[in-house]
């Protein structure tokens, strides 16, 4: 896609200001130490979108915590579209058996991705596997997926910042906002 010299100019609307996030994060980090004291909580957060939440979310929690990562790319769909076809492109680097996992995402959508995830780790036999997200989509789901955290409900929109992309940019914006139109116009 063409750079944007001014990412923000790109943005039509904040969704979800930075002072916002910060605040639901601080609230998530502290009912999930209450929820997990005492217990082996590994996080386990997915690459790369995950990335500015997971670093917030692990700070806001009190307890000890170990964490991993995992990079999956969906393929086979658009720019906005995911297609429930996962690559594993990076897997866990210690195993998660007999742990407590939480799972760390910046959206759920459609669910896909998060139910390939779900099953592929539920293989590895943890203790006990919920789900954490930012972001939850929840019009356009196509598969049924309790969440255990969610920070903010969003409408059917496509949204980039706070780790997630358009075209691989816009992922360090502080916020989540939604794009102008013109920019989807120009060629990805
Ligand atoms: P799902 O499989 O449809 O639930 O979507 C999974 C992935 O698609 C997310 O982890 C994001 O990387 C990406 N995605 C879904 N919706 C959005 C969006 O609104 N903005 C940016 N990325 C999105």
């Amino acid at each position: 896609m063409i750079r944007p010299v001014d990412l923000v100019a790109d943005i039509g609307e904040i969704l979800v200001p930075e002072a916002h996030i910060q605040a639901k994060v601080a609230e998530l980090g502290a009912r999930i130490s209450a929820d997990y004291t005492d217990r082996q909580l590994t996080l386990v957060s997915v690459l790369k979108g995950s990335l500015p939440f997971m670093a917030d979310l692990m700070r806001a929690i009190t307890i000890p915590v170990r964490i991993d990562l995992m990079e999956v790319s969906s393929y086979g769909g658009t720019a906005t579209e995911s297609s429930g076809l996962v690559r594993i492109l990076k897997d866990l680097s210690a195993s998660i058996e007999r742990e407590d996992v939480l799972i760390v995402e910046d959206i759920v959508d459609t669910g896909l991705t998060l139910n390939y995830l779900i099953r592929y780790l539920r293989g590895k036999n943890p203790a006990t596997l919920r789900i954490c997200t930012l972001l939850d989509k929840p019009a356009r789901r196509l598969v049924d997926i309790p969440i255990d955290y969610v920070g903010f409900t969003i409408p059917d929109q496509f949204v980039v910042g706070y780790g997630l992309d358009y075209g691989e940019v816009y992922r360090n914006l502080r916020f989540v906002g939604v794009l102008k139109p013109e920019v989807y116009s120009e060629p990805a």
